[in-house]
């Protein structure tokens, strides 16, 4: 059956921060932020802001895309590791605040893979027939997990949202593939140590740190350029298309040279590839509708364009997905 997605949506906070900024609070240097990320500034939202507002908000303006409303809506999947609260889910809390109440709303976690995950969920729900349209949201507020006397990670993340509408037919953009991968036996190389199972919140959990998000970036790196290209490799292979058809790749913005070592694997040159680390940092499952939202509102992305998503992270998680503007 096929599936398209229909309005594309995205929130950011206002409050910009520069390297600059971390320039005074940690051993840094725009110069070196710059060259190894490929990050100018970042979002961080106010202390009244939660996930489900920021969602609420990209959400919004999908449905507005899609000339759908709130009452359309059979299911509410948001992708997320940040959420309102650990229970429940922020789909619930989202669910209220669009007043959807006719909607099943539930999470995915999948870190910065989460939102091409929630395709592939979307996806398959929809092919059951039971149900005729989906809002998937990716959120993130990952400036709440930060440690901001940690210099390896603090100048990396922000916060944000983006939204689509997913319904079955092909009046809108079709989905051609969806490619999914997992490595659990890598998950300490990027984690939350504490406030699960394992480390329930403690004196001693605040004290050590361990409820900011830990990552051993450069082993991070080298997974994530390998398992990047090689999903979207594979998802190319599924939509029956090869390197040369691709029109535009919207990678996950984790860092500059990630997203090159892609662009470079599929011979595109940088016109080709929808790039805003520099504006936001990496925003985790958020990256990517918010790139394909600009992208989309800008008009870079054509009707008839086979576009590739791409994305990896904790877990570890991968994934790509093609698209048919
Ligand atoms: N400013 C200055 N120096 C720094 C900083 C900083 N902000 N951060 C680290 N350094 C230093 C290190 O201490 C190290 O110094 P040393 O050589 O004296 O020990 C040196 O720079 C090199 O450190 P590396 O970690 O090897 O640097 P690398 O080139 O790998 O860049 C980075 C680090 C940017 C984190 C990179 O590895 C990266 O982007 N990794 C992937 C991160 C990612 O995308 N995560 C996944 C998604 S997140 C999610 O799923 C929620």
């Amino acid at each position: 059956m096929a599936v398209s997605l229909l309005g594309t949506g995205s929130a950011v906070p206002d409050k910009v921060l520069t390297n600059a900024y971390f320039e005074k609070i940690v051993e840094t240097s725009d110069e070196w932020i710059r060259a190894r990320t490929g990050i100018r500034e970042r979002r961080m939202a106010d202390e009244k802001t939660v996930s489900s507002d920021l969602a609420r908000e990209a959400s919004l303006k999908a449905l507005e895309m899609s000339k759908a409303t709130a009452k359309d809506l059979d299911i509410i999947l948001v992708a997320n590791v940040t959420g309102d609260t650990p229970f429940p889910s922020t789909a619930c809390h989202l669910q209220a605040k669009l007043g959807a109440k006719g909607a099943v709303a539930f999470d995915i976690a999948a870190a910065c893979s989460g939102f091409l995950f929630g395709l592939e969920i979307g996806r398959s729900i929809l092919e059951t027939g039971k149900y005729k349209t989906i809002l998937l949201v990716g959120v993130e507020m990952l400036t709440r997990i930060t440690d901001y006397k940690d210099r390896s990670t603090c100048v990396l993340f922000g916060d944000a949202a983006g939204a689509v509408v997913l319904k079955p037919g092909t009046k809108g953009h079709e989905l051609l593939s969806v490619h999914l991968g997992t490595d659990g036996s890598l998950a300490h190389l990027l984690e939350l140590p504490a406030g699960g199972s394992r480390h329930p919140a403690s004196h001693e959990t605040v004290e050590k740190r361990m409820h900011f998000m830990k990552m051993s970036g450069h082993e991070v790196f080298k997974h994530a350029v390998r398992a990047m290209q090689d999903a979207a490799v594979t998802a190319l292979k599924q939509a029956g298309l090869k390197e040369s058809d691709v029109d535009f790749l919207i990678p996950h913005q984790a860092n500059i040279r990630i997203i090159d070592a892609t662009a470079k694997r599929l011979k595109l040159p940088s016109e080709k590839v929808y790039v805003n680390i520099d504006r936001y940092g990496n925003t985790s499952t958020a990256s990517i509708p918010l790139a394909m939202d600009e992208a989309n509102r800008k008009g870079l992305l054509k009707k008839g364009m086979n576009v590739v998503l791409a994305a990896f992270g904790g877990g570890l998680t991968w994934a790509a997905a093609v698209i048919r503007w």
